[in-house]
């Protein structure tokens, strides 16, 4: 098992999203997305992606986490974890570092010493804030 700051192919890099149904993103917004971010953690077993993770921040203030996914069959293994701290580890020297996390995901991130903000506020032109709430990611 290899851990990695950049994305060997990102057709594998859609199967994993497809696979674990993170978001509704196509191939190429997956793409600029990660290209647009400085902090990249990847795993590869046997040069398959199995887990993956970004960040991107101000480089003073404040770094964001986003899209971490692991391979179903890889999940519970602390994959997920090792890829989360390699991408806190990278963006340590931020005053804060945040993330969001799905409805029912907050267990596996309080495992890994976030906590819950009580004042976290979002906009969207894009994001219907009815299909936010019913997700529940939005009060
Ligand atoms: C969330 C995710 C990245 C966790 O990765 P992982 O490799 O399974 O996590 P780890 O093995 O390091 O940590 C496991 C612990 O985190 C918690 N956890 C992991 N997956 C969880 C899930 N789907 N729901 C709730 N808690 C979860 C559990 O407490 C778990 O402990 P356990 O295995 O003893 O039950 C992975 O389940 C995943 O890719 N899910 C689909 C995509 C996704 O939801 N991404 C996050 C968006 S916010």
């Amino acid at each position: 098992m290899e851990i990695i700051n950049y994305i060997k192919s990102y057709d594998d890099l859609y199967s994993l999203f497809k696979e674990v149904k993170l978001g509704s993103r196509n191939k190429d917004e997956i793409k600029k997305a990660f290209e647009s971010s400085k902090y990249i953690s990847a795993i590869y077993k046997k040069g398959k992606i199995i887990g993956v993770g970004r960040a991107f921040g101000d480089e003073i203030d404040c770094a964001v986490i986003c899209d971490l996914a692991v391979s179903l069959n890889h999940q519970s293994k602390g994959v997920g974890s090792k890829i989360l701290q390699s991408l806190v580890k990278q963006v340590n020297h931020h005053l804060r570092i945040i993330l969001y996390a799905e409805p029912g995901k907050s267990d596996f991130y309080e495992k890994n010493n976030f906590h819950t903000m009580k004042t976290a506020m979002m906009t969207s032109s894009k994001l219907p804030l009815e299909l936010g709430r019913q997700i529940g990611f939005i009060e």
